[in-house]
């Protein structure tokens, strides 16, 4: 059973930090990575072409882990989501008239791309709304998510837990939809993989894409993709000499070759042996295997159930524990309290959390202990007591 892990971080005491949905901080290993990267140009003659390649490669065999993926040829790494999802969205066989189905407010690097191709080739973009009543919110959503897919649909586009609000979607059920009418299933996993378990083989989603600065506790400007066999042939948005067959060869690299590296290879962006952010990443990744993404979705759990039964005693909302994880959820406050007023206080007390609409995201880790959570409990009280009395 896992115990805090903040001693592995350098948050000052006074910050309760609940907020790893918008940032992660870094873990010492990673900054120490990071900075191992930057010396090591100081003397580029000890770079070998080796080091170009095998960096990159031991990251892909630790994600896979990670995600319970049997061929790390199949993951690449990727500057941000909106390239991974281009990387996918551009090589879909669309028809006229298929559609793409989307879930509400869903975040805009998972939204855009569909928009252009379905303004390009006549495609319908079909957005599943939630519920306009909280009770049994998730379950009618998934519900809804579900009936929407049918013959028309050529893809579905979304979450495995809504980034604002942290609703949990039924990805078994999705997929086996999909399926059924044989529709491709683009995963955006920036919200949940490192955190919520995963599984590739489960799951079997034609993609997987995450930003790796939140829950794989890895630097910004770089993610992970997984793809599919279906994507195995397909024309990647740039042509970086790296991803060509035998292109450690660097004697060779001007004997222009045909061929891609095998699996999904093709898609890995250019450049893409940084020397600083793919060390740091590994050092995540390696942490995350340590420490096993169950036992975090489990600490997360166990630090969070007695706090969350205080809030709703205070009258708030939280989704049913079936729908959403335990690392990210939104906390509705009762009707005619104004969230500044919460904002307010959070802010005095240097308590981070995210505030959207008239829900407050709160988004907890390792390094959140139950000292945090009293704190966070202790501001709800105040506010709300002040209304109610
Ligand atoms: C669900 C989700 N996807 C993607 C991103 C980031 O997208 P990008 O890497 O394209 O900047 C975020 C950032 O908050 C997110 O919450």
């Amino acid at each position: 059973m896992l115990t805090c892990q903040k001693e592995l971080f350098s948050l000052p005491e006074e910050v309760t930090y609940l907020n790893n949905a918008y940032m992660a901080p870094s873990l010492k290993s990673v900054s120490e990575a990071g900075l191992q990267g930057i010396h090591q140009k100081n003397t580029p003659y000890v770079i070998s072409p080796q080091d170009f390649f095998a960096p990159t490669e031991t990251l892909r065999e630790d994600y896979a882990h990670i995600i319970n993926a049997t061929n790390p040829q199949q993951i690449v790494t990727v500057p941000s989501i909106s390239y991974g999802i281009a990387n996918a969205a551009q090589n879909i066989d669309f028809q006229a008239g298929d559609e793409i189905l989307l879930i509400d407010e869903q975040f805009p690097s998972n939204y855009y791309i569909w928009e252009r191709l379905a303004r390009e080739q006549q495609l319908t973009i079909k957005t599943i709304t939630p519920p306009t009543t909280l009770e049994n919110r998730g379950q009618l959503w998934n519900e809804s998510i579900l009936e929407a897919i049918n013959a028309k649909t050529k893809v579905v586009s979304m979450g495995q837990v809504h980034w604002a609000d942290g609703t949990k979607f039924d990805l078994m059920r999705i997929r086996q939809k999909t399926r059924m009418v044989d529709a491709l299933l683009i995963l955006d996993g920036t919200q949940s993989v490192g955190a919520l378990p995963f599984d590739v083989q489960v799951i079997q989603p034609d993609a997987l894409i995450c930003a790796a600065y939140k829950w794989l506790m890895g630097p910004y400007s770089i993610g992970l993709a997984y793809y599919g066999e279906y994507f195995n042939q397909g024309k990647p948005i740039e042509e970086s000499w790296m991803n060509r067959y035998n292109s450690e060869d660097f004697a060779n690299l001007v004997n222009y070759q045909d061929a891609y590296q095998p699996g999904a290879l093709r898609y890995e962006v250019g450049e893409h042996s940084n020397f600083i952010l793919i060390p740091m990443l590994s050092a995540a990744i390696r942490q995350i295997n340590e420490w096993g993404v169950e036992n975090i979705q489990e600490y997360c759990r166990r630090l969070t159930t007695p706090f969350i039964e205080q809030l709703q005693k205070l009258g708030c909302w939280v989704e049913d524990e079936a729908y959403r994880g335990a690392h990210l959820f939104g906390v509705r406050l009762p009707e005619g309290v104004d969230v500044t007023e919460v904002k307010n206080t959070f802010a005095q007390e240097k308590i981070y959390v995210s505030v959207r609409g008239n829900a407050v995201r709160i988004a907890t880790h390792l390094y959140n202990d139950e000292k945090d959570w009293q704190k966070l409990l202790n501001c709800f009280e105040q506010v709300l007591t002040s209304k109610t009395a």
